[in-house]
């Protein structure tokens, strides 16, 4: 299967790969015809492309903003059929603030994020107040959110910003260490062979 060719300055949707150019002026909404189960930050889409798989009757979209891996998750999914997943080649606050309609997503999984373990740098981290409240907009009653790190700095940040507006899955201290079939990407494999410990957590937008 030959990747499809792209401009890089229009929003553009081909075979089962929607682009986004970094600089996107105006909304462009998608007419998506049911709910979405959507994984940001995917990388080389391991986790997402055997959800997919796992859940045919679910509409999987896996958005990476680098080309080279939104490629891989492409080529992966095209090669074991997994029709039922649509990759997005662009930032996650792009796909949330101007293409996708609500309320329509049922699930976020955000897995291994970027960690910026920085204390200058922290900002750049995707799970901030302002993209949580724009993801909440376009999410379903009882949606719910789903964040990994290995980082705890990053952890403590999610727990903060998850909690102004939405309501805890888990009992305190509101993480687990090893929920059960969850599934596994490439850092969730990469950390696991180092002995780090991974947290995941969950919220409910009610
Ligand atoms: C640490 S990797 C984790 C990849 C994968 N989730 C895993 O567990 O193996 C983070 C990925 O997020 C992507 N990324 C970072 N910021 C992003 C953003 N704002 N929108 C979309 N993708 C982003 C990076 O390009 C990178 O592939």
């Amino acid at each position: 299967m030959e990747f499809p060719w792209w401009d890089k300055k229009n929003v553009s949707l081909f075979d089962q790969i929607l682009f986004l150019p970094p600089v996107l002026s105006n909304p462009v909404p998608i007419a998506f015809n049911q709910e979405l189960y959507i994984e940001f930050c995917s990388g080389n889409g391991l986790w997402v492309v055997q959800k997919a798989l796992d859940n045919p009757g679910n509409l999987w979209v896996a958005v990476e903003k680098k080309l080279e891996r939104a490629k891989k998750i492409w080529n992966r999914a095209k090669r074991l059929g997994a029709q039922n997943l649509l990759v997005v080649c662009g930032s996650a606050e792009n796909m949330v603030t101007a293409i996708l309609p609500s309320p329509l997503v049922k699930e976020v999984f955000i897995n291994f994020p970027d960690p910026w373990p920085k204390f200058r740098h922290a900002k750049h981290r995707l799970i901030q107040d302002s993209f949580v409240r724009a993801l909440q907009n376009k999410m379903v009653s009882g949606g719910k959110i789903t964040f990994v790190t290995d980082d705890i700095s990053y952890l403590e940040q999610g727990l903060v910003v998850l909690k102004k507006t939405m309501k805890p899955l888990l009992p305190e201290p509101f993480y687990s260490k090893d929920p059960e079939n969850y599934g596994s990407s490439f850092f969730e494999e990469m950390w696991r062979k180092k002995n780090k410990t991974i947290y995941y957590t969950a919220y409910a937008n009610y």
